[in-house]
């Protein structure tokens, strides 16, 4: 495997250097980071990085798939059960040349939503399928049914049911009130051409049916234009209703470095929602920023295809505290 050292921590001096490409991915808010966590995400980045000089969709589509096939990340085979015990996912995938974008929610049984949405970008003009619909859409394009309850998820519903019985009280999602686990995956990619992202998750722990959460929302939970990349992981509702990543674009295009953009848009979510959250984006200089306020935020970055060594998100836990 081969590492780069990152000069300091959270800032790196992209501009400075003759990149050739970035992968940035993260595996959710409050998601460990472990090395066994963080050698997944690893392995996702470089998988990426092997197609990048291909299409950069292909490879977005690829870094997201190799978590959507591993249990440890909430997404795909990962994801965390509904109030009735189904997992219901949502995913999004963004071209900022194009500016098209396309996305799946509270889709069911097929493994890698991300695929059903890079189809529904590609093949269609809508831009959401919602349910029903979007599994229909995936069967139409050839993706089989699969089972997407992992036993860790099955037994931590198990348990948080339990709890909500016996009238305790799981740790807390602000929102739904409910318990909270990992969250949100998510990838941006510049090609020195140009900027995309995309983000898959299987939403909160004992969400209502149907919810659907800031992941497939366009400016709430993901962006991407000639400017930046941009994706957020945390309370869905907070990331909608204050519209974080197209914030962050918009600080990028007024010229703020992409940590500091992050950074003023945690600040403002938690001014405006007390909510926790996880940004991650990068720049059309490849710049990369990532910030955080929660408990951890594992990201891995892959520069010219290779891995930098123990890159660290801004951590914002202790100003920004939400408890
Ligand atoms: N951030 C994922 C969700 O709220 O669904």
């Amino acid at each position: 495997m081969r590492l780069l050292r990152a000069s300091c921590i959270e800032e790196i001096p992209y501009a400075q250097t003759k990149v050739m490409g970035i992968i940035a991915v993260h595996g959710g808010l409050d998601t460990s980071r472990e090395k066994q966590y963080l050698e997944i995400l690893q392995e996702a980045a470089l998988r990426g990085h092997e197609l990048l000089s291909k299409n950069r969709i292909q490879a977005l589509e690829a870094v997201l798939r190799v978590l959507e096939e591993s249990s440890k990340f909430n997404c795909g085979y990962g994801s965390v059960l509904n109030f009735d015990g189904v997992v219901e996912m949502d995913a999004a995938i963004i071209d900022g040349v194009s500016s098209r974008f396309a996305a799946v929610a509270a889709i069911r049984d097929v493994q890698h939503p991300v695929s059903v949405a890079r189809a529904l970008m590609e093949k269609t003009s809508s831009v959401i399928l919602a349910g029903e619909g979007a599994v229909k859409f995936a069967r139409k394009q050839g993706f089989p049914t699969a089972n997407c309850v992992s036993d860790e998820q099955r037994e931590a519903w198990q348990k948080a049911r339990k709890s909500l019985a016996r009238g305790e009280k799981p740790a807390q999602n602000l929102y739904t009130g409910l318990a909270y686990y990992g969250d949100t995956v998510g990838c941006v990619i510049w090609d020195g051409a140009g900027l995309a992202a995309a983000s898959s998750t299987g939403g909160c722990l004992l969400k209502t049916p149907g919810r659907i959460g800031d992941t497939p929302s366009l400016g709430g939970g993901i962006f991407a234009s000639k400017t930046s990349a941009v994706v957020c992981t945390g309370i869905g509702e907070a990331f909608r209703e204050t519209l974080t990543a197209k914030y962050v674009d918009e600080k990028i295009a007024g010229g703020s470095e992409p940590q500091q953009a992050i950074k003023s848009a945690l600040r403002r979510l938690h001014e405006q929602k007390k909510a926790e959250g996880g940004i991650l984006a990068v720049d059309a200089r490849g710049r990369v920023g990532s910030a955080f306020n929660a408990g951890q935020f594992p990201v891995v970055v892959v520069v010219d295809g290779k891995l930098l060594d123990n890159y660290q998100p801004g951590n914002l836990r202790q100003e920004l505290s939400v408890h």
